[in-house]
């Protein structure tokens, strides 16, 4: 059964997946819905991410409020006005790094936050409200931990989260289970692996390489460059929301991911080569000089990868892009995004950046 969405509220929709979400949203011919996006507009929140959107539909079937999904108040006054039926929950604190220097952020919101839009959808959908009704929550591969050189996370695979940022999701996907065990809030959760593509802010693996191979500066791979992390391209994560949004079933876990797993120093090594390709290596030489070795980060988890037979077999949805592919595309959507990067490294980037890679004596 295709479950029908009217008026989805949408958290974090002006960050890295939430506006690819929206944007890909909107080109479903079968939506005809309504989506009002609330984002509290942090570092990592960024309007201009969705402005075509906001041009096309705002004030008709896309509402943008900028607010904190820890603030009841406004998240139960938004529940009522909208008549949300559906929540995809994406907004979060969601870098390591930035967990493990400062944590308090991401318990306020990655667990405070979850649990207030948890109530407001607990005391609007009561049990007559609630059929057609769908809380959404957007997780990751972290909750589980760390593996070996061998194996895969499935969804039975026990929690076992190793910074402040995954223990922070994997207690707000233990609230939403529990929302459901207890009061038959109607729920679904996906787990997805490490996500790349437009709009990600460069702060994180695969945008930092590309603008810091572009322009010549050093590129810090941690450690030896030997853990291992499972790519994914952002639109298909998005795809894998969508259909489990319309036919996902009440109350279950899945599990998603690229089907691609690569060592950090492979992925720099071949953005360095595509980028050398793209437009012609460096005065100086290849990029792939630019890589420099510095301090792990602490309790780095070695590998992550995904059984993602659920998914597949329930809704045959795989990963279609092939990684290649998808990140020549990201490669080429930051070099024609100039603008956009630059407007991105405003004061307060710059300040993390300082404060983070300053220990490591890099000149970004
Ligand atoms: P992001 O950091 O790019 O965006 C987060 C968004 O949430 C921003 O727009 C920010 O302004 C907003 N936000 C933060 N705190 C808020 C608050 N208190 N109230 C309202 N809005 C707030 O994150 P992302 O990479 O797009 O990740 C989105 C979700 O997907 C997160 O829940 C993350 O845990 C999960 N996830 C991410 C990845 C990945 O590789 N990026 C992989 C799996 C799961
Ligand atoms: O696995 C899903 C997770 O992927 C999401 O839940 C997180 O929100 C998202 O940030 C991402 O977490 P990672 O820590 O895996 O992503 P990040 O891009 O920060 O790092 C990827 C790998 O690259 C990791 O092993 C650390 C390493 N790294 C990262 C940076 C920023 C470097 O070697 N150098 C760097 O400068």
């Amino acid at each position: 059964m295709m479950r029908k969405l009217k008026n989805i509220l949408i958290t974090g929709g002006c960050g890295f997946i939430g506006s690819n979400f929206i944007r890909y949203l909107f080109a479903q011919p079968n939506f005809h819905g309504k989506v009002i996006n609330l984002d509290e507009l942090t570092y990592a929140g960024n309007l201009e991410n969705l402005i075509d959107i906001a041009n096309q539909y705002e004030g008709n079937r896309y509402f943008f409020i900028k607010g904190n999904i820890c603030n009841f108040d406004l998240v139960k006054q938004i529940f009522q006005d909208y008549e949300v039926d559906t929540v995809v929950h994406f907004a979060a604190e969601s870098h390591v790094d930035r967990s493990i220097l400062g944590p308090a952020d991401f318990i306020q919101t990655n667990i405070n936050g979850t649990f207030t839009l948890l109530e407001a959808a607990r005391v609007t959908w009561t049990e007559e409200k609630k059929n057609g009704c769908l809380f959404y929550h957007i997780s990751t591969d972290e909750v589980y931990g760390s593996l070996g050189q061998t194996g895969f996370f499935s969804e039975d695979t026990p929690y076992r989260p190793n910074s402040p940022y995954s223990a922070s999701k994997a207690a707000s996907d233990h609230l939403v289970r529990a929302y459901y065990k207890t009061y038959g809030l109607p729920v679904i959760i996906s787990n997805c692996t490490n996500n790349y593509g437009p709009y990600q802010f460069p702060e994180k693996l695969i945008p930092l390489t590309i603008l810091n191979a572009f322009e010549g500066k050093p590129i810090p791979v941690y450690g030896k460059g030997e853990n291992i992390r499972d790519w994914i391209y952002v639109e298909d994560h998005c795809e894998a929301v969508w259909l489990l949004l319309q036919k996902g079933k009440i109350g279950e876990q899945y599990n998603i991911g690229g089907a691609n797993e690569r060592r950090n120093i492979d992925v720099v090594r071949l953005i360095c080569n595509l980028l050398d390709e793209i437009v012609g290596p460096l005065s100086s030489g290849p990029r792939e000089n630019l890589i420099t070795f510095v301090k792990d980060r602490p309790g780095h988890d070695f590998r992550y990868a995904m059984n993602i037979a659920k998914i597949k077999s329930t809704l045959g949805w795989r990963p279609k892009t092939e990684f290649k592919l998808g990140l020549t595309k990201t490669i080429n959507w930051y070099l024609n995004h100039k603008d956009w990067v630059e407007r991105i490294k405003s004061g307060e980037y710059q300040k993390w950046v300082e404060t983070f890679y300053g220990e490591t004596k890099h000149a970004f």
